[in-house]
């Protein structure tokens, strides 16, 4: 049920580890794998050396910031490492990022003659400005995934930033060079706080913000990107369930990745998220979780297609009996009262905006007429 052809690229369902330094040589990969994921993208691998800094990674419970920049194994060491990665089989995408056409068309060769099932081509890093110049560059894409295209015979991604101002723009500028599908989404630059003792920011520059924080930018990528260019995506940002991986299925994406939750909650994530989406999927007598493609797009409007419906709060259930009153304290239009445990939506001055149904803990409002 869970077995999907991404690319031409057969994998045994779409849950994929994403790049990061969890995949940053052949063991950590070969564990990757082993976790139960249908692909591993490995950590970015470039031409020139790394420095890493230190600290690098900070944590919270909503997600992660990153100032790690890449791969610090040089091309050619990646000759070993994919040996490593493949002995046990499994399939293995190669991240690659670089600075012109001609870097990333010879990588992306290298990369193939050490045996990727595919490549990514990452344009973008939230902790290095100009890259994220180019993560807006339409032209420049063209050109980096032309080059690419034309230097391999596997199948080549673009991995797409959400720090752009016009994502369908560069999807179409991959799709025109050819490219067979785009990943959305990169980190996001950010910070992820401060010290109000120290006056410290959590890392010492701006980096590429993870998780839970970025899901919904996440789901908006993709969706703009499915409605607006026939291309195959892999979604990414914010995966920590079963549901998570279905709303990225539902909004376009073919496949699934994780990042942030494989190292925050563990590498049994993938085979829990794995298990899940299949027993959904026989709960939902599907054949194939492809069925789910895009199905909640139709119900995803343009502003201008919105239809005016004249709904106003309703009490779903009159009597509450809740030690809460958020419904009536939060609205802002001073409609809902309780009186004797008896929630009341004077309708006269509910403005339909649906606050109250979201808030409400015990599901007591909706929106009708
Ligand atoms: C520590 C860390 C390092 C990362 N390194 C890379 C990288 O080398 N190449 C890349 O394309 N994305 C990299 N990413 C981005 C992830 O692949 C992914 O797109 C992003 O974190 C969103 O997914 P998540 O919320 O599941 O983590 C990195 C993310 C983190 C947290």
């Amino acid at each position: 049920m869970l077995k999907t052809d991404f690319l031409g690229i057969k994998l045994d369902n779409p849950v994929i580890v994403a790049a990061g330094p969890w995949n940053r040589d052949g063991n950590s990969i070969k564990a990757s794998l082993a976790s139960g994921a249908g692909a591993v993208v490995t950590e970015s691998i470039v031409s020139d050396a790394i420095m890493d800094v230190r600290p690098r990674i900070a944590a919270d419970s909503m997600g992660a910031q990153n100032i790690r920049l890449y791969s610090d194994i040089q091309i050619e060491g990646w000759e070993r490492e994919m040996n490593i990665a493949k002995s046990d089989g499994g399939v293995v995408i190669a991240s690659i990022s670089g600075h012109s056409p001609s870097e990333v068309a010879y990588m992306a060769s290298k990369m193939e003659k050490f045996g990727a099932d595919g490549i990514e081509l990452s344009v973008s890093n939230p902790a290095v400005e100009s890259l994220e110049v180019v993560a807006s560059d339409a032209d420049t894409i063209y050109e980096m995934t032309k080059a690419v295209v034309s230097a391999v015979t596997i199948p080549v991604t673009v991995k797409l930033s959400q720090n752009t101002t016009n994502i369908a723009k560069v999807a179409k500028a991959v799709k025109a060079a050819d490219g067979s599908g785009v990943t959305a989404i990169n980190t996001v630059r950010g910070i992820l706080g401060v010290d109000t003792d120290t006056a410290k920011p959590t890392l010492s520059t701006y980096g590429g913000i993870s998780g839970e924080y970025i899901r919904p930018l996440g789901l908006a990528s993709v969706a703009t990107i499915a409605q607006t260019v026939d291309i195959p995506i892999s979604g990414v940002g914010g995966i920590s369930t079963a549901k998570h991986a279905l709303e990225y299925m539902m909004l376009g994406a073919s496949v699934v990745q994780i990042g942030t939750a494989f190292v925050t909650e563990g590498y049994d994530i993938i085979r829990k998220i794995v298990q899940e989406l299949e027993i959904w999927g026989q709960d939902h007598n599907l054949k194939n979780i492809s069925e789910i493609k895009g199905k909640a797009l139709d119900n995803l409007k343009s502003f201008e297609e919105m239809k005016y419906e004249p709904s106003v709060s309703i009490v779903n259930g009159t009597l509450c009996t809740e030690n809460c009153s958020k419904c009536i304290d939060l609205c802002l239009y001073g409609a809902v009262t309780r009186t004797s445990g008896k929630i009341n939506v004077d309708r006269g001055k509910c403005t339909g905006c649906g606050l109250c149904t979201s808030i409400c803990p015990a599901n007591k409002l909706k929106l009708g007429w």
